[in-house]
Protein backbone atom coordinates (compact mmCIF):
# COMPACT_ATOMS: atom_id res chain seq x y z
CA UNK A 1 0.00 0.00 0.00
CA UNK A 2 1.54 3.41 -0.90
CA UNK A 3 2.74 5.30 2.12
CA UNK A 4 1.96 9.19 2.69
CA UNK A 5 4.06 11.15 4.30
CA UNK A 6 1.99 14.48 5.90
CA UNK A 7 3.93 17.46 6.79
CA UNK A 8 1.41 19.18 8.95
CA UNK A 9 2.41 22.72 9.74
CA UNK A 10 3.00 24.77 12.50
CA UNK A 11 0.59 27.18 11.21
CA UNK A 12 -2.29 25.02 11.95
CA UNK A 13 -1.75 25.07 15.75
CA UNK A 14 -3.78 28.77 15.42
CA UNK A 15 -7.18 26.67 15.32
CA UNK A 16 -6.98 24.33 18.12
CA UNK A 17 -9.72 22.96 17.50
CA UNK A 18 -9.50 21.97 14.29
CA UNK A 19 -6.21 21.23 14.45
CA UNK A 20 -7.14 18.14 16.84
CA UNK A 21 -9.98 17.11 14.80
CA UNK A 22 -7.51 17.00 11.59
CA UNK A 23 -4.79 14.97 13.91
CA UNK A 24 -7.80 12.43 15.21
CA UNK A 25 -9.27 12.07 11.52
CA UNK A 26 -5.77 11.27 10.60
CA UNK A 27 -5.33 8.47 13.37
CA UNK A 28 -8.74 6.96 11.73
CA UNK A 29 -7.36 6.84 8.20
CA UNK A 30 -3.93 5.29 9.43
CA UNK A 31 -6.10 2.20 10.02
CA UNK A 32 -6.50 1.79 6.40
CA UNK A 33 -4.05 4.04 4.94
CA UNK A 34 -0.11 4.57 5.29
CA UNK A 35 1.09 7.74 7.02
CA UNK A 36 3.81 8.97 7.98
CA UNK A 37 3.22 13.39 9.90
CA UNK A 38 6.26 14.99 9.88
CA UNK A 39 5.55 18.20 11.91
CA UNK A 40 6.36 21.54 10.80
CA UNK A 41 8.27 24.12 13.24
CA UNK A 42 5.51 26.53 14.03
CA UNK A 43 5.87 28.80 17.42
CA UNK A 44 8.92 26.54 18.59
CA UNK A 45 10.61 27.69 15.44
CA UNK A 46 9.76 31.45 15.54
CA UNK A 47 11.48 31.07 18.86
CA UNK A 48 15.00 29.71 17.29
CA UNK A 49 14.69 32.58 14.76
CA UNK A 50 14.36 35.62 17.07
CA UNK A 51 16.87 34.11 19.71
CA UNK A 52 18.98 33.77 16.43
CA UNK A 53 18.20 37.12 15.77
CA UNK A 54 18.93 38.48 19.29
CA UNK A 55 22.35 36.45 19.54
CA UNK A 56 23.27 35.80 15.87
CA UNK A 57 24.25 31.97 16.70
CA UNK A 58 26.55 29.72 14.43
CA UNK A 59 24.00 28.94 11.81
CA UNK A 60 24.73 25.12 12.64
CA UNK A 61 23.62 26.03 15.85
CA UNK A 62 20.25 27.71 14.67
CA UNK A 63 19.73 24.71 12.15
CA UNK A 64 19.83 22.63 14.45
CA UNK A 65 17.73 24.27 17.67
CA UNK A 66 15.03 24.65 14.79
CA UNK A 67 15.09 20.74 13.80
CA UNK A 68 14.54 20.40 17.59
CA UNK A 69 11.56 23.05 17.48
CA UNK A 70 10.07 20.11 14.54
CA UNK A 71 10.46 17.54 17.40
CA UNK A 72 8.56 19.49 19.84
CA UNK A 73 5.33 20.38 17.37
CA UNK A 74 5.69 16.46 16.70
CA UNK A 75 5.06 15.89 20.34
CA UNK A 76 2.56 18.35 20.59
CA UNK A 77 0.86 16.97 17.33
CA UNK A 78 1.17 13.01 19.25
CA UNK A 79 -1.14 14.21 21.96
CA UNK A 80 -3.76 15.47 19.83
CA UNK A 81 -3.65 12.17 18.69
CA UNK A 82 -4.97 8.73 20.27
CA UNK A 83 -3.55 5.94 18.23
CA UNK A 84 -0.22 7.53 17.21
CA UNK A 85 3.46 6.57 17.85
CA UNK A 86 6.28 8.55 18.06
CA UNK A 87 9.25 7.61 15.90
CA UNK A 88 12.72 8.43 15.40
CA UNK A 89 13.85 5.64 12.94
CA UNK A 90 12.40 4.88 9.37
CA UNK A 91 11.80 1.32 10.25
CA UNK A 92 10.05 2.30 12.99
CA UNK A 93 7.86 4.68 10.89
CA UNK A 94 7.47 2.21 8.85
CA UNK A 95 6.44 -0.58 11.49
CA UNK A 96 3.36 1.68 12.79
CA UNK A 97 2.13 2.12 9.64
CA UNK A 98 1.73 -1.52 9.30
CA UNK A 99 0.46 -1.91 12.26
CA UNK A 100 -2.20 0.59 11.09
CA UNK A 101 -0.77 3.55 13.57
CA UNK A 102 -0.34 7.33 12.61
CA UNK A 103 3.67 7.59 12.64
CA UNK A 104 4.86 10.74 13.93
CA UNK A 105 8.34 11.37 12.99
CA UNK A 106 10.43 13.52 14.85
CA UNK A 107 13.52 14.25 12.78
CA UNK A 108 16.38 15.62 14.93
CA UNK A 109 17.84 12.33 15.47
CA UNK A 110 17.77 11.21 11.77
CA UNK A 111 18.58 15.30 10.95
CA UNK A 112 21.40 15.09 13.65
CA UNK A 113 23.24 11.69 12.26
CA UNK A 114 23.49 12.41 8.70
CA UNK A 115 22.93 16.13 8.24
CA UNK A 116 21.45 15.70 4.76
CA UNK A 117 20.50 19.65 4.13
CA UNK A 118 22.17 22.96 3.71
CA UNK A 119 22.10 24.37 7.66
CA UNK A 120 20.58 27.72 6.61
CA UNK A 121 16.86 29.10 7.62
CA UNK A 122 15.88 28.66 3.57
CA UNK A 123 15.74 25.41 4.61
CA UNK A 124 12.45 24.31 6.85
CA UNK A 125 10.21 21.48 7.66
CA UNK A 126 8.78 21.38 4.16
CA UNK A 127 12.53 20.24 2.71
CA UNK A 128 13.10 18.29 6.28
CA UNK A 129 9.58 16.57 5.10
CA UNK A 130 10.40 15.83 1.33
CA UNK A 131 13.92 14.65 2.54
CA UNK A 132 12.46 12.01 5.23
CA UNK A 133 9.71 11.34 2.06
CA UNK A 134 12.07 10.25 0.10
CA UNK A 135 13.95 7.53 2.72
CA UNK A 136 10.77 6.18 4.06
CA UNK A 137 10.03 5.56 -0.37
CA UNK A 138 6.95 7.51 0.29
CA UNK A 139 4.53 7.85 -2.73
CA UNK A 140 3.76 11.32 -1.97
CA UNK A 141 3.99 14.14 -0.10
CA UNK A 142 1.22 16.41 1.95
CA UNK A 143 2.19 19.92 2.90
CA UNK A 144 -0.55 20.68 5.26
CA UNK A 145 -1.12 24.32 5.88
CA UNK A 146 -3.63 26.80 6.81
CA UNK A 147 -4.10 28.26 3.43
CA UNK A 148 -5.64 26.64 0.18
CA UNK A 149 -2.46 25.72 -1.69
CA UNK A 150 0.31 27.93 -3.36
CA UNK A 151 -1.55 31.36 -4.48
CA UNK A 152 -0.07 33.84 -6.77
CA UNK A 153 0.28 36.26 -3.67
CA UNK A 154 0.02 35.91 -0.17
CA UNK A 155 -3.97 35.13 0.56
CA UNK A 156 -3.73 36.90 3.65
CA UNK A 157 -2.11 40.12 2.56
CA UNK A 158 -3.71 40.56 -1.08
CA UNK A 159 -7.66 39.86 -1.76
CA UNK A 160 -6.79 39.34 -5.64
CA UNK A 161 -3.97 36.66 -4.75
CA UNK A 162 -5.76 33.73 -7.55
CA UNK A 163 -5.27 29.53 -6.32
CA UNK A 164 -3.43 28.06 -8.59
CA UNK A 165 -4.83 24.43 -8.89
CA UNK A 166 -1.04 23.01 -10.29
CA UNK A 167 2.37 24.82 -10.31
CA UNK A 168 5.42 23.43 -12.05
CA UNK A 169 8.55 22.73 -9.94
CA UNK A 170 10.01 25.82 -12.50
CA UNK A 171 7.24 28.16 -12.32
CA UNK A 172 7.07 27.71 -8.03
CA UNK A 173 11.26 28.44 -8.12
CA UNK A 174 10.52 31.32 -10.32
CA UNK A 175 7.74 32.54 -7.88
CA UNK A 176 10.32 35.32 -6.33
CA UNK A 177 7.99 35.87 -3.50
CA UNK A 178 7.68 33.67 -0.45
CA UNK A 179 4.88 31.30 -0.70
CA UNK A 180 3.36 28.45 1.75
CA UNK A 181 6.42 26.69 0.90
CA UNK A 182 10.00 26.97 1.20
CA UNK A 183 12.48 27.92 -1.71
CA UNK A 184 14.76 24.99 -1.26
CA UNK A 185 11.83 22.30 -2.63
CA UNK A 186 11.40 23.30 -5.83
CA UNK A 187 15.17 22.63 -6.18
CA UNK A 188 15.17 19.02 -4.29
CA UNK A 189 12.27 18.24 -6.42
CA UNK A 190 14.32 18.25 -9.68
CA UNK A 191 16.84 15.90 -8.14
CA UNK A 192 14.08 13.60 -6.46
CA UNK A 193 10.68 13.87 -8.33
CA UNK A 194 8.28 13.02 -6.02
CA UNK A 195 4.40 13.76 -6.01
CA UNK A 196 3.57 17.35 -3.88
CA UNK A 197 0.29 18.22 -2.94
CA UNK A 198 -0.40 21.57 -1.41
CA UNK A 199 -3.34 21.10 0.93
CA UNK A 200 -5.51 23.26 4.04
CA UNK A 201 -5.67 21.26 6.82
CA UNK A 202 -8.57 23.09 8.27
CA UNK A 203 -10.69 21.65 6.23
CA UNK A 204 -9.89 17.48 7.34
CA UNK A 205 -12.42 16.10 4.23
CA UNK A 206 -10.27 17.76 2.32
CA UNK A 207 -6.69 15.60 3.21
CA UNK A 208 -8.80 12.37 3.30
CA UNK A 209 -10.32 13.04 -0.47
CA UNK A 210 -7.10 13.42 -1.25
CA UNK A 211 -5.69 10.49 0.74
CA UNK A 212 -8.75 8.51 -1.30
CA UNK A 213 -7.32 9.60 -4.41
CA UNK A 214 -10.40 11.95 -4.93
CA UNK A 215 -10.01 15.68 -6.29
CA UNK A 216 -9.84 18.39 -3.71
CA UNK A 217 -9.34 21.94 -3.09
CA UNK A 218 -5.75 22.07 -3.30
CA UNK A 219 -2.37 23.22 -5.35
CA UNK A 220 -0.44 20.05 -7.09
CA UNK A 221 2.98 20.77 -7.80
CA UNK A 222 4.07 19.47 -10.73
CA UNK A 223 6.96 18.39 -12.76
CA UNK A 224 5.47 19.62 -15.54
CA UNK A 225 6.19 22.98 -17.45
CA UNK A 226 3.54 25.94 -16.46
N1 LIG B 1 1.91 32.77 -2.54
C1 LIG B 1 1.48 32.23 -1.41
N2 LIG B 1 0.63 31.18 -1.44
C2 LIG B 1 0.19 30.61 -0.28
N3 LIG B 1 0.55 31.03 0.94
C3 LIG B 1 1.41 32.06 1.04
C4 LIG B 1 1.91 32.71 -0.13
N4 LIG B 1 2.75 33.70 0.25
C5 LIG B 1 2.76 33.68 1.58
N5 LIG B 1 1.95 32.71 2.07
C6 LIG B 1 1.73 32.44 3.50
O1 LIG B 1 2.28 31.18 3.82
C7 LIG B 1 1.62 30.76 5.01
C8 LIG B 1 1.82 29.29 5.20
O2 LIG B 1 3.20 28.99 5.32
P1 LIG B 1 3.90 28.96 6.73
O3 LIG B 1 5.32 28.55 6.52
O4 LIG B 1 3.64 30.22 7.49
O5 LIG B 1 3.08 27.83 7.51
P2 LIG B 1 3.32 26.26 7.66
O6 LIG B 1 4.33 25.79 6.65
O7 LIG B 1 1.99 25.65 7.64
O8 LIG B 1 3.90 26.21 9.12
P3 LIG B 1 5.41 25.92 9.57
O9 LIG B 1 6.33 26.55 8.58
O10 LIG B 1 5.47 26.56 10.92
O11 LIG B 1 5.49 24.47 9.65
C9 LIG B 1 0.18 31.13 4.79
O12 LIG B 1 -0.44 31.41 6.02
C10 LIG B 1 0.25 32.35 3.89
O13 LIG B 1 -0.09 33.53 4.56
MG1 LIG C 1 6.33 26.76 6.55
Amino acid sequence: MALTVLKVGGSLSSEPKKLRCLMARLAEIAKTHRLVVVPGGGDFADTVRRLDKQFTLDRHVSHRMAILAMDQYGLLLSDLSTGSVVVRQFDQALAACDSGNLAIFLPSRFMFEEDPLENSWAVTSDSIALCIALRLGAERVLFVTDVDGVYTANPKNEKNAQLLKEVSIEALADLKMRTSIDSVVPRLLKKWPIECVVVNGFYSERVERLLDGTDAVSTLISAGKP
